[in-house]
């Protein structure tokens, strides 16, 4: 039985909001700007909130910066964030100062510092570090199941209980892999496979092509709820953007699967919102 709870109202209307400000930044007069940055192995991306912590800038960039979670090109990623921030202050007409990010599930131990250094040496004053699914459920504001976040290079399993991220790990297999598999198929080189693939008109044509990954995904994921008392499973990151996905999903695992209207945004507005002016510890 689908759970009548998970409808991401909230989700979708903030996700919409942000989508239209990165087009159009909204020039308010605000005493306190807070920033997500969500340093990412695909995309890096900025969402900027403002003292109501409505959206009202963000921009993004695919750079290579990340591997699996991992920071390898440690200044490129300096220079990446500092060029974004630089873009949405010049759009406001002011500085941002204060900035939260978030780091994979899995790689606390090993990469914590690094992205903390990223986003201090772009120049901001990093007020909170949270894990990205419990970044990601302050935007789906999930009860009960598990988030799963298909993002470039992994696909990060995360169980909820009582709104609190109780279970996490990250695997290999995500839209890198689907771009390859395009690259494949299609003969194309792999920019190019990554691109055609982001165009939902190509969706429906690429959608056997990508079943046997997508169902490497399903295996992930049955993998790691097993053990839980999961039912419902919510699907963010830009893979999960792809038109379908979630239906050879919900067949393969078996659960009820849901996904909000762009699930590409939802870790990065979810670290926004976890900004504040003091530094928590
Ligand atoms: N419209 C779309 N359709 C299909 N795939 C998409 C779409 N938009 C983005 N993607 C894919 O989503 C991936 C990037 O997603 P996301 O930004 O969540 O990853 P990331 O955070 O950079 O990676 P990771 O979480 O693995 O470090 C890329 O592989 C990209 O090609
Ligand atoms: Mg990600």
């Amino acid at each position: 039985m689908p759970n009548k709870d998970i409808t991401f109202e909230y989700c979708d209307k903030l996700v919409d909001q942000f989508e239209r400000v990165i087009k159009n930044p909204i020039k308010t007069k605000s005493s306190v700007y807070y920033t997500g940055v969500d340093l990412g192995t695909a995309c890096v991306v900025l969402a900027v909130l403002d003292e109501n912590y409505n959206p009202v800038a963000g921009a993004y960039r695919y750079a290579d910066v990340v591997k699996d979670g991992m920071i390898v090109d440690y200044l490129g990623a300096i220079k990446l964030v500092r060029e974004l921030k630089g873009e949405i202050e010049e759009k406001l007409g002011t500085t941002l100062i204060y900035a939260a990010g978030a780091i994979p599930p899995g790689t606390d131990h090993l990469d914590s510092g690094a992205i903390k250094n990223v986003i201090q040496a772009a120049g901001f004053e990093i007020t909170n570090l949270l894990d990205e699914p419990t970044a990601a459920n302050e935007v789906l504001k999930l009860k009960n199941g598990a988030v799963v976040d298909i993002g470039g290079g992994t696909t990060g399993t995360s169980v909820i209980e009582n709104g609190k991220v109780i279970y996490v790990t990250d695997e290999p297999t995500g839209g890198t892999h689907f771009s390859l598999v395009i690259s494949g198929a299609y003969k194309l080189p792999f920019k190019e496979a990554d691109i055609y693939k982001r165009d939902i008109k190509n969706h429906k044509e690429l959608l056997p092509v990508l079943k046997p990954v997508i169902e490497k995904i399903g295996y992930i994921i049955n993998n790691h709820v097993g053990d839980f008392n999961v039912k419902d499973i919510s699907l963010v990151g830009g893979t999960a953007c792809l038109t379908g996905i979630e239906d050879i999903l919900r067949k393969y695992t078996k659960l009820n699967v849901y996904k909000p209207k762009n699930p590409m945004f939802v870790t990065p507005l979810g670290i926004a919102l976890s900004c504040t002016k003091e530094i928590q510890e």
